[in-house]
């Protein structure tokens, strides 16, 4: 069968492995791909955004199934194109993509169906969400509505940064029209585990969990990214804690969006803080966490083909979604001075030794083939994962892997899955 596959990142490249891994697939197809992506996909020069160009192409080429990986084309409806133009789409529709789309809609469905989270309060002026300030506990946590890249939360310390804050989102609009809208959350404190679910509307499948490095430094300093690295499982993510997920979670979520006529078809990514009162949802998203699809795709034993045949044809229930028992860490290789500014166009080196041997892979985020071969073409240029037996050993393995990769500014953290691995040693 022939795939083709939305998106131009790490986690993409990632999706792109395990489809290439199934034996049902003959061909696939990546729009608009990068450098890594090229190696198993022929991409396509079509942006994400550009949904009439992606079903042209995708009817003119025959292909069986479609795969959104980022949440712009998903929130945007491309899901709802796809399907209309008669394309076999993996990915949530656009009332479905809300779930990630709104805060203000995931934090409604969660008060609405009695699912554990913050508590919070909805802002359409910033006059009546400043009043509601001098009244609330601080540190408290704002969120602009709509997508905003993954930059759109301000946790607040005190009263003057939370109306600083109120300023930027909704009247500086610095997330853009993603702040006419506003979240006033609780703050909480506590673990965060990333949990990937594969649902097909009425079924719910959890995959091994994960956890990634938002910060750019180490020991979580510095400013917040799109993750400079991740691991599976967390140690944190205890039996007791899927326990209570699935009886207050997930199921809970599922059953939610179809009964608000909302079926959710595709990934969603439940983001949780383990509090001191148990788990609660921090957010959800639509689609396979970048990084975290890097170190769970790798562990999962089934044809990904299958699991999203499953998906579409609401027969989820039928399959039994089995990991390796082992770890994975990735380490994001960067370009120094991300996520501000940064140079690129630099040539990356080392890059062949990943083809010979099992277990490493060296995912692409912001890479571009030029004449003088693959060079950086972003913040994030590399992902490198290595499994091992346990969580130490796949990091000393990522981190041996990340030493054969070079090009001038990379920069890396060098403590990913660091501090848990030593706590749970003690
Ligand atoms: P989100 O995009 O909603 O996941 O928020 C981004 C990050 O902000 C999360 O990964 C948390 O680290 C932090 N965060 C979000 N909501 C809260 C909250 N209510 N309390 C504490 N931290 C939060
Ligand atoms: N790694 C967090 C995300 O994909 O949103």
């Amino acid at each position: 069968m022939k795939v083709l596959i939305v998106g131009s990142g790490g986690r993409e490249h990632a999706i792109a492995v395990s489809v290439a891994k199934s034996a049902r697939v003959d061909k696939i197809y990546c729009a608009p791909g990068n450098a890594g992506i090229g190696q198993v996909a022929e991409c396509v020069p079509i942006g994400v955004m550009e949904f009439d160009a992606l079903a042209d192409f995708a009817k003119e080429k025959a292909v069986d199934l479609v795969i959104v990986g980022p949440d712009d084309p998903l929130v945007g409806g491309l899901t709802d194109v796809m399907e209309a133009a008669g394309l076999r789409t993996f990915g949530p529709k656009k009332n479905a993509a809300i779930l990630e789309g709104s805060k203000a809609f995931s934090k409604d469905l969660m008060k609405k169906y009695h699912i554990p989270t913050a508590a919070y309060e909805i802002f359409d002026d910033a006059k009546t969400a400043l009043a509601y300030l001098e009244t609330a506990d601080m540190p408290i946590v704002l969120k602009a509505d709509g997508l905003a890249l993954g930059k759109g939360v301000l946790i607040c310390n005190n009263l003057q940064e939370a109306k600083d804050g109120i300023k930027t989102i909704m009247e500086e609009k610095k997330f853009g029209d993603s702040g006419n809208r506003i979240v006033i959350e609780e703050f909480m404190t506590g673990r965060e585990v990333s949990v990937l679910s594969f649902v097909d509307g009425k079924t719910i499948q959890i995959m091994s969990s994960a956890q990634d490095h938002k910060r750019a430094g180490d020991g979580d300093t510095g400013l917040n990214t799109g993750g400079m690295g991740t691991f599976s499982p967390s140690p944190f993510y205890t039996k007791e804690v899927d326990d209570f997920c699935r009886e207050h979670i997930y199921q809970a979520t599922v059953d939610a969006m179809a009964a608000e006529g909302r079926p959710f078809q595709g990934i969603i990514f439940f983001g949780l803080m383990l509090t001191e009162k148990g788990p609660r949802v921090l957010e959800y998203n639509a689609r396979f966490g970048d990084p975290e699809a890097q170190v769970v795709l790798p562990r999962m034993k089934n044809d990904i083909i299958d699991v999203m045949d499953a998906c579409i044809d609401g027969t989820l229930d039928q399959l039994h979604l089995e990991f390796e028992d082992n770890a994975a860490v990735c380490v994001v290789l960067a370009s120094d001075g991300y996520p501000l500014s940064y140079e690129k166009g630099y040539v990356i080196s080392g890059l062949e030794k990943f083809e010979e041997k099992d277990g490493y892979y060296c995912f692409h985020a912001g890479t571009k083939l030029t004449q003088e071969g693959i060079v950086t073409n972003g913040g994030r240029v590399l992902g490198v994962t290595a499994k091992g037996e346990s969580l130490r050993s796949a990091r000393a393995n990522a981190y041996e892997a990340a030493s054969w990769v070079t090009f001038e500014n990379k920069y890396l953290r060098s403590d990913i899955g660091k501090a848990i691995d030593e706590q749970v040693e003690k």
